[in-house]
């Protein structure tokens, strides 16, 4: 059967910029700004980027187009004896899914409140017993993960361009005007000036051997690498499109998207006098509360956008383990996507009754098999596949020696102050 393909330059760019953009940008991208020196900071973050997290995308990329199959058949294909990195990404992917469709299905049932315009006139005492509710209740937080993981899965099944690809193409576009509208309404509040200096302004004094750390596990987190996502989704790209401008307009997106979302959020924060936070309990407990005394519009906007941006990763991550399944063991889509969405529901339900194993999940997978598997990929790209290769699809020498020597240092630089 022939594999799945986007029919468009824009769909690929908008599935691979779906998957970058999620929770990463709008829970964590904000608050690390404030924490760690304001524009400074955004300067090192786009540093990162540029010089280590797009280069991994690149590989990621080069991989996945070259070889056209699922992550463990490339990497059978190009390194042998390195194919069982493969399996990590795809665990990665797998584990990520599970954890990520908990999150899903809470901002599932806080859009559901919204729409019954449960928030208003609710304090944030209230707020946070509210989110201990819906946590604390297996019914409640099962129930809505399934939700989730079924709204992922019946994407996934109705195909590459026709699932994925027309999903992202519309609800990425309609994500980005929602988080400018809050950040539009955020901004006009009075003493929104407070979040925007808290945001802004420049402290290089702050920009310490840590704050750099987190800038690039921010950035590798932000772009999905690691675990097979960009390589997959380009391993669907039309011939013609370039790997080069896919990264650049996934890294652009994603790096304004979650500017945009740290102007949406940290101005109507300290306009309402609230202490930045970030995390579950920012966008649960605080955000809900502030937003719903601008209105009932406004909470469904916002837990909207975060359901879209949750699903558009989810997607790809399902996409990971589906396409591994499809291509290697040769199971019809549909099946693939039904043994997956029920092994991921275990998982799931799991991780959202006992909150130690959703943490485990979620150290296990960003600290440990995601660098595994960019390191994979970074080594087999820069050592592995012919230089000429290589060179035709990224056309510059210097993005290979950032391939080849600086992404596989940084990656275990990362790896180990992160697990230190
Ligand atoms: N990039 C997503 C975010 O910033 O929330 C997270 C993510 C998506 C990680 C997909 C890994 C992945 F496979």
């Amino acid at each position: 059967m022939a594999r799945g393909r986007f029919n468009s330059k824009f769909a690929a760019v908008m599935a691979m910029a779906g998957s970058a953009v999620g929770l990463g940008n709008i829970w964590r991208f904000p608050y690390m700004v404030g924490e760690h020196g304001g524009a400074a900071f955004i300067i090192v973050y786009i540093a990162c980027c540029l010089l280590v997290s797009l280069p991994i995308f690149f590989a990621e990329s080069i991989i996945g187009k070259s070889t056209r199959t699922d992550t463990f058949g490339a990497l059978e294909t190009l390194a042998p004896k390195g194919r069982h990195v493969g399996y990590i990404a795809i665990l990665a992917s797998f584990i990520i899914l599970s954890f990520y469709s908990v999150v899903g299905g809470w901002s599932f049932n806080y859009l559901i409140r919204s729409l019954g315009a449960s928030f208003d006139g609710l304090g944030i005492s209230e707020a946070k017993e509210v989110f201990a509710s819906v946590g604390s209740s297996p019914v409640e937080s099962v129930s809505c993960m399934l939700v989730f993981l079924g709204l992922t899965a019946m994407i996934v099944v109705a195909g590459v361009d026709k699932g994925i690809g027309r999903f992202s193409k519309i609800s990425i576009p309609v994500l980005f005007v929602m988080v400018v509208i809050i950040a539009g309404v955020s901004l006009s509040l009075p003493g929104a000036e407070k979040g925007v200096e808290y945001l802004v302004r420049p402290d290089f004094g702050k920009l310490d051997g840590p704050a750099i750390a987190a800038a690039l596990g921010q950035s590798f987190f932000s772009l999905s690498l690691g675990v097979g996502c960009i390589l997959t989704y380009s391993s669907y790209m039309k011939e013609e499109d370039s790997v080069l401008q896919a990264g650049g307009w996934t890294a652009l997106f994603d790096t304004l998207f979650a500017i945009i979302a740290g102007f949406a959020i940290m101005p109507a924060v300290f306009a309402a006098g609230i202490e930045p936070a970030a995390g579950p309990s920012l966008v649960f407990e605080t955000l809900p509360v502030i937003f719903s005394r601008m209105g009932v519009v406004l909470p469904i906007i916002f837990f909207l956008a975060i359901l879209i941006a949750a699903l558009s990763s989810s997607i790809s991550m399902l996409e990971v383990v589906v396409a591994w399944m499809v291509d290697r063991k040769g199971i019809a889509r549909k099946y693939a996507v039904l043994i997956v969405f029920a092994a991921a529901a275990v998982l799931g339900g799991i991780c959202a009754t006992i909150p130690s194993v959703f943490g485990a999940c979620d150290f296990i997978s960003s600290n440990v098999l995601m660098m595994i598997g960019a390191l994979g990929f970074a080594l087999i790209v820069g050592w592995k596949m012919p230089r000429e290769e290589v060179l035709s699809l990224v056309r510059s020498p210097f993005i290979y020696r950032l391939i080849r020597y600086v992404t596989p240092i940084m990656i275990i630089a990362i790896a180990v102050t992160n697990l230190l």
